[in-house]
C-alpha cells in the first residue's frame, strides 16, 4: 500500500499508530534542532517531524527536498507539543521513520498557495498546477456536488440520460458553428452542436417522455466572463407538459441544488413577464436582490422646455435611496460612467431630495420646484433620496438605465453574493427583426412555440407575437432558458416561412425533425441550463472559467496545450483542405 491515510485525515485519537502517508511537500521548516514539513493531498495537510538528535541523516534528508517533491513519509502519530487549531489535523504530527522521496520536482512557477503570487496567464499555462491550490480544487470538488446532484434529482423524477452526438450538422440559426471536416467525404464538414436541441426533441418523438443530458456545447462567439466556446449545459426535456409543468419540476432542480449544495431552503420563484422586465429592470435579466426599479418620467419632464428631454424618446429615472448627499465629486463620477462607451449615454440628470422638502437639481433652470417634486413622486423617493435620470432612444437608454441601476447597486453594496433572488422571465418576444439583413430571427430558436393567444398575429404583426419561452434568472444571471416547442409539422413550417427560409431550404436544414413530425409527435417543452453559470453562482464568482477545469482564454486559446495550433500539411490534404498558396 502506498499510504494507510490521506493527509487530512488523522486526528488525536489516532495517537501512537503506525502510519504511511504520501502527498507534495507544501513547506519545510528547520529550527535546527527539528526539521517540520508540511504534507499535502487533496485532503487535507500533515505535520511530518524530523528529530535532528535521534534521527540525523533522516533529518538531514528531510532538510534537502524542495516545494512540491512528491514523498513517502512511514511514522507514528504523536499528540503536538504547540497546537493548531485551524488545520484539522493540528493536534498531531507523524514521527517520520522512513521516507522516500517518489518524484522529485522543479520549483513551480509560482507559489501553490490560496494567495498565490502567480497571474492569469501563468496559472493558465500551467493549469495543472492551479488545481493543486485550495480555491481551484473547491471549486472543482463544487462543480462535482452540482452534477451529481442534479443527477439525482432528475433520476428521481424519471429522468433518463442519454448521449447525443457531438459530429453534427452545420445550421446557419443561432450562433456560429464549429466546423469538423470530413476525411471520408471531401469537402464536406460535421459541426459541433451549439445544443442538443433537435436531438433532445427527437427523443420525445421516440417516446423517451423525459431526457436529460450533462452535456458540452460549443459555440463560435466572442468571450465574456460568462461565456467560453465549450461550455456544459443541463439539458433537459420532457413530453406531454404544460409550461408550468416545465417550470416547477425545474424550480424542484433548483430547490433540491440550493438545499444540497448551499444548505439554503425556502428558495422561491418570482414570475416576471418579459415586457416588465424591460420596463422595470431594463433588461431581460434583472438582477432583483434590490428593488430602485426604473420609472418613467415622459409625462413630468418634456414638453416642458429642456430640449434633451423634449427630443427624447423616454426620460427614465432611478431613486438611489438615501444618496442626496453625494457631493459634485461622486455625481461628476457618475456622469463619466454613464459617458462610457459600454454604457453610451450623452449625459447624467440628478436630482438630490433634501431633508427639508426642497429639491436641488442639475436641470433648475428648466424645472420648478412643483416639477421635479412629481419625479420625486413618480420614483418614490423621500427626503435623503438622489433621483438618477436618463434621456433618449428607448431601447438603448432603458439598456443604458439597467446597468447604471446595477453600478449604484454595487456602490451601495446591495449585491450580496450570498443572497439569491430567483425568477422565471416568462411571454418572450418570439421574432427579432434585424435591420440589416432585413429579416426576422427567433429570439430563442425557430422550435419555440408562440403563445396560443398570440397565434393570430403570426402573419399579420409577427413582431408582436409572443413566445411561450422562458428564462431562469438568478441574481442578474442567465442561469437558463427554454420553451414549449411546436410539434406540428405545418405549423413548424410556417414558422421557417416567417424566418425567410424558403420551404426548399427548410427542408434541407430541418428536414429530419420536420418529417419526424409526420410520426406522432407528443407535445413536449424543456429547459437547458448553463452549467458552469450556476456553478460560479453558487461558488460567488462572476467568471466561469474558475469553474472549468481547463478553461480557454479570452482569445478563446488554451495556453498551456498551446491550441489551437497549425497542422500537418499532409493532414490538410487527407482532409481535402490544402490551402492555395
Ligand atoms: P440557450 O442558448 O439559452 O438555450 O442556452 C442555455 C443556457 O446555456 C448557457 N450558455 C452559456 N454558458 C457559457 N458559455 C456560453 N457560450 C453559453 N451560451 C449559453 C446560458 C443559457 O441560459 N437549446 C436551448 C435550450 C432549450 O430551449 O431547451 C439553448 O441552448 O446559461
Amino acid at each position: 500500500m502506498m499510504r494507510t491515510h490521506t493527509c487530512g485525515e488523522l486526528r488525536i485519537t489516532d495517537t501512537g499508530k503506525k502510519v504511511t502517508l504520501a502527498g507534495w511537500i507544501q513547506r519545510s521548516r528547520d529550527l535546527g534542532g527539528m526539521t517540520f514539513i508540511d504534507l499535502r493531498d487533496r485532503y487535507g495537510i500533515t505535520q511530518l517531524a524530523f528529530n535532528m538528535e535521534t534521527q540525523s541523516d533522516l533529518c538531514r534528508q528531510a532538510r534537502e527536498l524542495g516545494r512540491e517533491y512528491v514523498v513517502q513519509a512511514i511514522g507514528k502519530v504523536v499528540e503536538r507539543s504547540s497546537k493548531n487549531r485551524k488545520n484539522p489535523t493540528g493536534e498531531i504530527e507523524i514521527i517520520v521513520q522512513e521516507l522516500k522521496v517518489l518524484n522529485p520536482a522543479e520549483t513551480p512557477p509560482f507559489t501553490i498557495e490560496d494567495e498565490t503570487d502567480g497571474g492569469d496567464d501563468l496559472r493558465m499555462k500551467y493549469r495543472y498546477l492551479d488545481i493543486r491550490r485550495n480555491p481551484v480544487r473547491q471549486n472543482l470538488e463544487l462543480r462535482h456536488k452540482m452534477a451529481i446532484e442534479t443527477r439525482n434529482y432528475l433520476n428521481n423524477v424519471d429522468f433518463i440520460e442519454v448521449e447525443t452526438p457531438v459530429l453534427i450538422k452545420s445550421t446557419p440559426e443561432g450562433a456560429r458553428d464549429f466546423l469538423v471536416p470530413s476525411r471520408m467525404n471531401a469537402g464536406q464538414f460535421y459541426a459541433l452542436p451549439q445544443s442538443p436541441q433537435t436531438f433532445k426533441q427527437l427523443l420525445m418523438i421516440s417516446g423517451l417522455d423525459r431526457y436529460f443530458q450533462i452535456v458540452k456545447c460549443f459555440r463560435d462567439e466572442d468571450l465574456r466572463a460568462d461565456r467560453q466556446p465549450e461550455f456544459t449545459q443541463i439539458d433537459c426535456e420532457m413530453s406531454f407538459v404544460t409550461r408550468d409543468d416545465v417550470l416547477e419540476t425545474f424550480e424542484g432542480l433548483a430547490r433540491h441544488l440550493f438545499k444540497q449544495v448551499k444548505n439554503i431552503d425556502n428558495v422561491t420563484f418570482d414570475r416576471m413577464s418579459y415586457h416588465d422586465a424591460m420596463k422595470y429592470y431594463g433588461t431581460d435579466k434583472p438582477d432583483t436582490r434590490f428593488g430602485m426599479r426604473m420609472g418613467e418620467l415622459n409625462e413630468y419632464a418634456r414638453d416642458k422646455g429642456f430640449k434633451v428631454f423634449d427630443d427624447a424618446e423616454l426620460v427614465v429615472g432611478i431613486n438611489a435611496a438615501g444618496c442626496a448627499g453625494y457631493t459634485r465629486k461622486q455625481l461628476d463620477a457618475l456622469t463619466d460612467w454613464v459617458r462610457r462607451p459600454q454604457i453610451g449615454a450623452k449625459g447624467l440628470v440628478y436630482v438630490k431630495c433634501n431633508e427639508d422638502g426642497s429639491f436641488k437639481s442639475s436641470v433648475d433652470k428648466f424645472f420648478d420646484q412643483d416639477q421635479l417634486k412629481s419625479w420625486a413622486d413618480a420614483l418614490d423617493a423621500q427626503p435623503g433620496d438622489l433621483l438618477l435620470v436618463l434621456a433618449g432612444d428607448d431601447a438603448a437608454t432603458r439598456k443604458a438605465m439597467g446597468e447604471l441601476r446595477l453600478e449604484m447597486a454595487n456602490r451601495l453594496e446591495l449585491r450580496d453574493p450570498n443572497t439569491f433572488s430567483c425568477l422565471w422571465v416568462v411571454d418572450f418576444p418570439l421574432l427579432e427583426w434585424d435591420d440589416e439583413t432585413r429579416r426576422y430571427y427567433a429570439m430563442h430558436h425557430p422550435f419555440t412555440a408562440p403563445l396560443e393567444e398570440d397565434m393570430d398575429k403570426l402573419n399579420s404583426d409577427p413582431g408582436n407575437v409572443r413566445a411561450n419561452a422562458y428564462d431562469m434568472v438568478i441574481n442578474g444571471v442567465e442561469i437558463g432558458g427554454g420553451s414549449i416547442r411546436i410539434f406540428d409539422r405545418d405549423m413548424q413550417a410556417k414558422m421557417f416561412e416567417v424566418l425567410g427560409f424558403t420551404p426548399e431550404e427548410a427542408q434541407s436544414q430541418f428536414g429530419f425533425l420536420m418529417d419526424a413530425f409526420r410520426y406522432g409527435a407528443p407535445p413536449h417543452g424543456g429547459v437547458a441550463f448553463g452549467f458552469d453559470r450556476w456553478c460560479s453562482l453558487f461558488g460567488g464568482s462572476e467568471s466561469i472559467r474558475d469553474y472549468i477545469a481547463f478553461p480557454k482564454n479570452n482569445a478563446g486559446r488554451d495556453v498551456m496545450i498551446d491550441s489551437p495550433s497549425e497542422v500537418d500539411e499532409k493532414q490538410l490534404e487527407e482532409l481535402s483542405l490544402k490551402l492555395k498558396k
